[in-house]
């Protein structure tokens, strides 16, 4: 088994787990010790091609859609990075990453082939990522402090730490011991925190995706003008839960029924107070049930990451607790939030240093289920 030798790695990444057609190259640097302080991720290209439009007429993503798109603009987007210089700029590369899941089975297998085709074409090993795992380390990719400044280096996260994971598809909360070590302390019963969005924006006939269209119709609402229930916000009590860690589960499917029938019964209301209502219904129940665990396991850091995440609302609320704890609060920059490839590769060189080995099958890696 081959060494990891070169300083700097050069991992060219594939997400295509949605709908969203992204590719990245990106230069990686640095180990995990000292909790990963001197990692570095210089982004080369990230490029994501969007679907919305492909999407919105039917509410959501239709699936073969998403993979009838993701086959016509991965060859697009290769060429945006590699322009004529295909196998010059190939030469650089050490790595291929790719997303093997979670997410829609059609659109990832278009990206798993893609990427397969080119490992074997130009040799180079090819490492499956975990989805939720690359928006976890998006928290490592650069964050732009200014127009012209932006910071590559990560600002040595402190260990513990509580990571948020807020995404369509999921709602997780992790007590990180250290950058690659973690045991799950929860995460939802039912619907995920941006599905809960994105049902809630439907029933207002908001375009897909609701997510930052609630946000928006939110900032003209009352959002205490609707006392909207905060499922399992206290339930069950950690103190007297025999299982540690238990409490820390989500459920928003009961949030978003009770607007739904606020709505039948309210057909008057103003869209926007509804819309204020849900988001901080929604948010408070993230943010109480972070600080708690952020509380209980005397954590350093509390991180963000996850489509959600792109929530202004959501990381104000998380800085203030995370202030008043005089704890560090980190999120990514709000590119890195949604979907994106950079994160995949942060992901499949912090994973390269964890097995410390070259070649990585595709299979699930790390420790969230897939
Ligand atoms: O991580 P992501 O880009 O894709 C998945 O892995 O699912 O997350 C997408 C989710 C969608 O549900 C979208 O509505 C939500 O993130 N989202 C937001 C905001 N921006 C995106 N939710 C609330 N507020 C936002 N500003
Ligand atoms: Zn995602």
């Amino acid at each position: 088994m081959k060494e990891i030798s070169k300083k700097i790695k050069t991992i060219l990444a594939i997400e295509t787990s949605c709908d969203d057609t992204s590719i990245a190259l990106v230069e990686c640097s640095g180990s995990l010790k000292n909790s990963g302080a001197d990692l570095k991720f210089e982004i080369l290209e990230n490029i994501v091609s969007s679907q919305i439009a492909i999407h919105r007429p039917f509410g959501g993503v239709v699936p073969n859609l998403a993979k009838r798109e993701h086959i016509k603009n991965l060859p697009k987007v290769f060429r945006q990075i590699f322009k004529s210089n295909v196998k010059g700029q190939m030469s650089k590369v050490d790595y291929i990453a790719i997303t093997i899941g979670p997410g829609l089975e059609p659109a990832l297998w278009t990206g798993i082939n893609f990427a397969e085709e080119l490992s074997k074409k130009i040799k180079l090993p090819l490492i499956g990522i975990n989805h939720m795992e690359g928006h976890l380390y998006s928290n490592w990719l650069p964050i732009r402090i200014s127009d012209k400044r932006q910071v590559t280096s990560n600002k040595h996260i402190e260990f513990h730490a509580i990571a948020l994971i807020v995404s369509g598809g999921h709602t997780i909360l992790l007590n990180m011991k250290s950058i690659n070590k973690w045991e799950k302390l929860g995460e939802t019963l039912d619907d995920a925190a941006g599905e809960a969005f994105d049902k809630v924006a439907k029933m207002l006939k908001l375009p897909y995706p609701g997510g930052p269209e609630i946000s928006k119709l939110a900032l003209k609402g009352n959002p205490k003008a609707i006392n909207f229930p905060r499922p399992m916000l206290n339930t069950p009590n950690p103190a007297k839960a025999k299982a540690r860690g238990a409490g820390y589960e989500f459920s928003f499917s009961g949030l978003k029924t009770s607007v739904l029938y606020y709505l039948r019964d309210n057909p008057k209301i103003e869209k926007a107070d509804v819309a204020a209502s849900f988001q901080e219904a929604a948010i408070d129940v993230l943010n109480k049930k972070t600080a708690r665990a952020a509380k209980q396991y005397e954590a350093k850091s509390i991180l963000l990451c996850g489509g959600v995440s792109a929530n202004k609302l959501l990381r104000e609320r998380l800085q203030n607790t995370a202030k008043e704890l005089k704890i560090n609060f980190y999120v990514p920059d709000f590119k890195y939030s949604v979907d994106n490839a950079a994160m995949i590769a942060a992901a499949a060189y912090i994973n390269l240093l964890q097995k410390n080995k070259e070649h990585l099958k595709i299979e699930a890696q790390g420790n969230l289920s897939i």
